[in-house]
């Protein structure tokens, strides 16, 4: 089944970042982005994950274009079939570890799953406030809190960017067996080639054009 189909999109911020990209997401799919700083590779998966409308282009979701689909419907598919893990990491910073899996908790109707905290090694800081985790900790605690809403679509920006390139090989398997598992897919950002060659499927956005490299 198509998760998402974008087509045709172009965006200019100061200059024109890309055009005519194209991209089909369907479940299962383990896509990765990369290509160099500055190239829009952030810019193109904010559009494909509804945060920022492009220029030229249409973006579906589930089959529907989203600037046809009303507010309401948006919102749904908003807050239980997107995931975002973002450099930003959009984590409560009041809140302990556990409490920001907690919020996902309530949203989402699914249970926080003890497994899930084991593997991605934050037993531990669990009741620390997010503040005083490391980078590494922080982004695997927004790691975490995105599996527990359990969505359909990943949408994730060098996600292991602040990881050891162990930790970071466990947490691509972790999100492989979540896609495989729940029918759903991942777009990830990347610039690590080793990295982005563990996906299904490999484009590089380069010379304002997505090309398709695996
Ligand atoms: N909101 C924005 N307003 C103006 N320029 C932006 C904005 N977001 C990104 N840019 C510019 O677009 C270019 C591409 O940025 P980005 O998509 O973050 O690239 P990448 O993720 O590949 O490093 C950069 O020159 C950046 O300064
Ligand atoms: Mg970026």
């Amino acid at each position: 089944m198509n998760l998402l189909s974008a087509k045709n999109l172009s965006h200019t911020f100061e200059y024109q970042l890309f055009s005519d990209v194209s991209l089909e997401l369907n479940e299962g799919d383990t896509i990765a982005i990369i290509g160099m700083s500055g190239s829009g590779k952030s810019t193109l998966l904010h559009i494909l994950s509804t945060l920022l409308k492009q220029d030229v282009g249409s973006v579906e979701l589930f089959g529907e274009d989203i600037e046809k689909m009303s507010q309401k419907k948006l919102s749904e598919i908003k807050r239980h079939d997107l995931g975002l893990i973002f450099q930003s990491h959009y984590l409560f910073n009041g809140f302990s570890a556990y409490e920001n899996l907690e919020v996902a908790e309530i949203l989402s109707q699914n249970r926080i799953d003890d497994a899930l905290i084991e593997r991605l090694n934050i037993k531990e800081p669990m009741h620390q406030k997010v503040t005083q985790l490391s980078g590494g900790q922080q982004q695997r605690v927004s790691i975490a809190r995105v599996l527990t809403k359990q969505p359909r679509i990943i949408f994730a920006d060098e996600p292991t960017g602040n990881l050891d390139s162990e930790t970071a090989d466990e947490v691509m398997q972790l999100f492989f067996e979540y896609c495989e598992s729940k029918k759903a897919a991942i777009i990830l950002v990347t610039h690590d080639n080793a990295l982005a060659h563990k996906c299904s499927k490999v484009y590089k956005l380069e010379d304002k054009k997505l090309h398709q490299i695996k």
